[in-house]
């Protein structure tokens, strides 16, 4: 078996007024465009690969796929090389070029609800080891999950989910990476690309020259997060994951401001990451907090 991409030149798509719901035009998905052999033999992610010259938002698409289960779509990822409203965290934009990697996996983890958390840890982990790995860029992970190099952020990772603890439960990966981007064609303006619209970088921006292959980059990623997503289903292997997140999470002991909804809300200091991916907090009142969502940044007076 080979890994399979296929591509579609566009897909017509619309969302529902009420829902996720997304009726799309499923004929459009049965011409191949491209075959190539990535070699992820028996693997569940990565199975069907949908390759897209051009999408509003891959996560769109996939939400769409998983919600209607065609196909059994546990697996599929979309990729595609330009989104025209691409989403980030907290219902931003994310600017997403020719050059970048854009791509969603669906995926159907058999874990407990109280573990839903750790998908997002396990993504940010595969994320950061698989860029470090393909560039050589020591890359750092920003709680939850984004991806740095040197304070500016390289890629950003989106998880929508549907979870009623039924078979139709599904979790949407989207995970967007700036590769070969020349920086000042990214719209800053209300994206979430940047750390709060401010510093945004693009591998080729820091590597200069070398190229990066995002086809392989990709490969990576998705063999990774199986990898983990395998661990993730076995109790004993939560707290080793946890501390290979800590090991990539560079913000341990710094200040920080935390934003929820996009608004400043206070400022703390981190002081650890619980067993399922919270960020322990010391409030400047010397509180402790634990989060499980929101957004921070870190304080220039570190
Ligand atoms: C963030 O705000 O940091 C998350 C950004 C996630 C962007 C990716 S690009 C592929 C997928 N499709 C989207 O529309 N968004 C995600």
């Amino acid at each position: 078996m080979y890994l399979r991409v296929l591509c579609f030149s566009s897909c017509a798509y619309q969302i529902n007024k009420n829902a996720l719901s997304i009726n799309f035009n499923i004929k459009c998905m049965e011409e191949i465009y491209n075959r190539i052999e990535l070699g992820l033999r028996n693997h569940v992610i990565g199975k069907r690969i949908y390759h897209y010259k051009k999408l509003k938002s891959t996560q769109l698409l996939a939400i769409s796929l998983a919600e209607n289960n065609i196909k059994n779509e546990e697996g599929t990822v979309i990729i595609a090389d330009q989104q025209d409203e691409g989403r980030g965290r907290g219902k931003k934009k994310w600017s997403s070029p020719i050059g970048g990697l854009w791509m969603s996996l669906i995926i159907k983890p058999r874990i407990e609800f109280t573990k839903f958390n750790m998908i997002s840890v396990i993504s940010a982990i595969s994320v950061c080891e698989s860029i470090n790995r393909i560039s050589q860029l020591k890359t750092s992970i920003l709680w939850p999950n984004d991806v740095l190099f040197n304070n500016k952020k390289l890629a950003g990772i989106l998880i929508d989910s549907s979870i009623n603890n039924s078979i139709n439960d599904y979790v949407v990966i989207g995970i967007g990476i700036n590769i070969d981007i020349d920086i000042s064609k990214i719209n800053l303006s209300h994206a979430s690309n940047s750390i709060l619209s401010r510093k945004v970088t693009s591998i080729q921006n820091e590597i200069k020259g070398r190229a990066i292959d995002r086809f392989i980059l990709m490969k990576q990623i998705l063999e990774k997060i199986e990898l983990y997503l395998s661990l993730l289903e076995n109790d004993k292997y939560n707290s080793i994951i946890i501390s290979i997140y800590k090991q990539l999470f560079d913000t341990l002991g710094k200040k920080i401001i935390v934003y929820q909804d996009g608004l400043r809300k206070y400022s703390a200091t981190v002081r650890d990451i619980d067993t399922y991916g919270g960020l322990i907090l010391e409030r400047d009142d010397n509180s402790l907090e634990k989060i499980y969502t929101g957004q921070i940044s870190i304080r220039e007076n570190n």
